[in-house]
């Protein structure tokens, strides 16, 4: 069967704790890592390390050829030009070096505005409120609604004069559901606003196309998408991009330096400095071209959308337990279950199902303000991957009503 095909490929979900076979539903802090990703990383750390760039000998160039191929790889996942890829450590990398660059090159004058998602990640928050001290703007929130829809009629009125900025993450880490990001962009537009999408939940669910999205930016981490951690990404249009102030200085992202002063690189590579992850940016290539044969296979999605079915219903069904992210039409809504039940605090409730052998995230998941907006102090997220079966789904929700039982 598929299913068995694909969990082959992840060898850690052989793993067990406390003798029990692991149920890995923190999928959407960290993804299992592939095993070709493995296999890249092996490679490029021991038959292929070499710097990038800087030397003429065979090694070095063999090393920039595989980093400059995952450059191209991911454009050609995202539907852009190479020199629209800046290799980062992370969303929240890209989103710092974003809201750093865009404060640094007269993007803002003071008292412009930066509106912000009421469902955001700390990481799309905090940077544009460091910029904001920095630069004396102002941030105006853009509301969700009960089920955790963004509050699309309010969005118009919300981008007045003054609002140079609206970020939105594609798809929140708590709601789970796919924000109407090419909407949002055409309306920023129209009010002359640019547009920053947090993708970090999105690129392993969804076919990104951000021509097609038509969003300014567009940030992520490899590690959420099967491949290694400590590699990110962000997308910038060229035009915007080329206006961009570099983030750090150093090696690599110049074109001259003398002690007179230095000019810079062209994009993307200004954004580049420094010594990169030479091992890990050409490991993300396998995750890609995994990610792109799972988004044209029918079966699999098939499969997706059952899990997503049987788990609103199960869940729903649950007496006490409240789901957060339940859009109007259900294909809105990726495999990530963030819930409370009435009497039982969420950590006891994850510690129990650790116990049963499932992963599951408890907590703030880094979005406080959000938690505030539903008037919780934390919730129990499931966070499911094309590689967890429909068996995983039926123990979880069993040992979730038998932990209910047990800690009611
Ligand atoms: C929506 C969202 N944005 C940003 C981030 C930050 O990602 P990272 O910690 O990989 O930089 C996360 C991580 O959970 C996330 O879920």
């Amino acid at each position: 069967m598929k299913i068995q095909e694909l969990r082959s490929r992840f060898p850690q979900l052989k793993e067990s704790v406390y003798g029990k076979p692991l149920v890995y539903l923190d999928n959407a802090a960290t993804s299992m890592r592939l095993d070709a990703v493995v296999d890249k990383w092996e490679q490029m750390s021991l038959k292929f390390n070499s710097n990038l760039h800087r030397a003429v000998h065979a090694m070095a160039s063999k090393a920039t050829e595989e980093y400059e191929s995952a450059r191209l790889a991911t454009a050609d996942f995202l539907n852009c030009s190479e020199k629209e890829i800046v290799f980062t450590s992370g969303a929240t990398d890209s989103l710092n070096l974003l809201a750093f660059s865009l404060g640094e090159s007269a993007f803002f004058e003071e008292g412009d505005e930066i509106l912000i998602c009421e469902g955001e990640h700390h990481s799309d928050i905090v940077p544009w409120q460091m910029l904001a001290n920095h630069k004396s703007l102002l941030i105006k929130v853009l509301p969700i609604n009960a089920n955790g829809e963004i509050a699309l009629s309010q969005l118009p009125e919300l981008i007045g004069k003054r609002t140079k900025l609206c970020c939105v993450a594609h798809v929140s880490n708590v709601l789970g559901i796919i924000n109407p990001v090419a909407e949002i962009a055409r309306i920023c537009h129209e009010k002359g606003c640019l547009l920053s999408v947090d993708g970090a939940q999105a690129v392993q669910h969804l076919k990104v196309d951000v021509r097609s999205l038509d969003c300014d930016f567009y940030s992520f981490s490899a590690h959420k998408m099967f491949a290694a951690p400590g590699v990110g990404v962000l997308y910038g249009k060229l035009g915007l991009l080329e206006r961009l102030q570099p983030y750090q200085g150093g090696g690599e992202m110049i074109e001259s330096v003398s002690w007179k002063g230095t000019s810079y690189a062209g994009v993307p590579h200004r954004f580049e400095a420094g010594t990169r992850n030479i091992s890990s940016v050409p490991a993300i290539k396998p995750a890609l071209a995994f990610l792109n044969d799972l988004f044209l296979d029918k079966e699999i999605i098939d499969y997706q959308e059952n899990i997503i079915k049987y788990l609103l219903q199960e869940l729903n069904s649950v007496p006490g337990l409240h789901l957060y992210g339940v859009p109007s039409d259900p294909s809105r809504k990726i495999p990530l279950f963030s819930f409370t039940v009435d009497g039982v605090h969420h950590e006891d409730l994850a510690l129990v199902m650790d116990k049963m052998g499932i992963a599951l995230r408890s907590g703030q998941m880094c979005a406080e303000p959000l938690m505030d907006r539903f008037g919780v102090s934390g919730m129990l997220r499931a966070s499911f991957a094309p590689y967890n079966s429909m068996e995983e789904a039926e123990y979880f929700t069993a040992s979730l009503k038998k932990a209910i039982s047990m800690l009611k």
